[in-house]
């Protein structure tokens, strides 16, 4: 059953509640109006415009192309099409690692264009930024594991923490990025066992899997990946909850519908710890 009975829009209070009371949350990306609405109405919690839309909508090989522009027009774009869902949006690479008044003045531009909260990538070295975005009125949501921004960096995209002392480094980071504030967290490519006692760990914050396992808070996907459309291989994380449905609206509540049951993201889709 859901946390909320009522109809009302999501409020960021929501998530922490959902959190304790072991009601999975729900997310998606989306980044237009006529998928926004669609998902709003399937029961999607949390929209997230990912700057993943430069590898499905701008057909980039990476993130890291995307721009301050994108980001808020497709802000705009998903806030008109949305009723009751919260709307994330992605910090694009470049515009909060400089210096705070830069990672604010952008914050507020996604504010202004409809986010209800900003997502940034990276671990404890950004907690004092994530600290100054939040004392200013920013919800943010960190992100932490695989990060695409750092892609080069990481040197390709694969699991993280899968050794004693990476998963010490990010229960480490979580932990810290909890303390500046972080509403949420994303954890990406990191093994279940490590993704459940991170999500333990946090107290308030809401932890959301990609290829995390069962154990966190909530569950995203990007779009497209969860309705088959790749031009890639298809990562371990990802199920196609398109083949089968019969119909877009249907895969989305199968998506939600397993997500609150628990049902996703099964053993196939999770990264045992080695
Ligand atoms: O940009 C994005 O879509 C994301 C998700 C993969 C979590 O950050």
């Amino acid at each position: 059953m859901s946390y909320l009975s009522d109809q009302r829009p999501f409020r960021l209070g929501d998530f922490a509640r959902m959190k304790q009371a072991g009601d999975k949350i729900t997310s998606l990306t989306a980044y237009d109006s006529s998928f926004a609405s669609l998902l709003d109405r399937c029961g999607v919690e949390i929209l997230l415009v990912g700057d993943s839309l430069g590898n499905v909508v701008q057909g980039h090989s990476s993130t890291l192309p995307v721009r301050m522009e994108d980001m808020i027009y497709h802000t705009q774009c998903v806030a008109a099409g949305t009723k009751r869902a919260f709307i994330m949006s992605d910090m694009p690479f470049g515009s909060y690692q400089t210096n705070h008044d830069d990672a604010m003045r952008n914050a507020a531009r996604l504010m202004a264009a409809g986010a209800q909260a900003v997502k940034v990538e990276g671990g404890a070295y950004i907690a004092d930024t994530v600290r100054f975005l939040v004392e200013r009125g920013v919800p943010v949501c960190a992100h932490i594991g695989l990060t695409p921004q750092s892609v080069h960096q990481l040197g390709g995209y694969k699991v993280q923490g899968a050794t004693v002392d990476s998963a010490q480094k990010l229960i480490d980071d979580a932990v810290s990025l909890e303390h500046a504030g972080a509403s949420f967290m994303v954890l990406e490519m990191v093994p279940s066992d490590l993704a459940a006692r991170i999500t333990q760990r946090l107290t308030h914050c809401a932890t959301i899997g990609i290829g995390a396992g069962p154990s966190c808070a909530g569950q995203v996907l990007v779009m497209h990946d969860m309705l088959g459309i790749f031009d890639r291989k298809r990562p371990r994380f990802v199920k196609d909850f398109m083949t089968g449905a019969g119909s877009i609206e249907a895969a989305i509540k199968a998506y939600v519908a397993d997500v609150k049951s628990g049902a996703f993201p099964a053993p196939e889709h999770c990264y045992p710890s080695q």
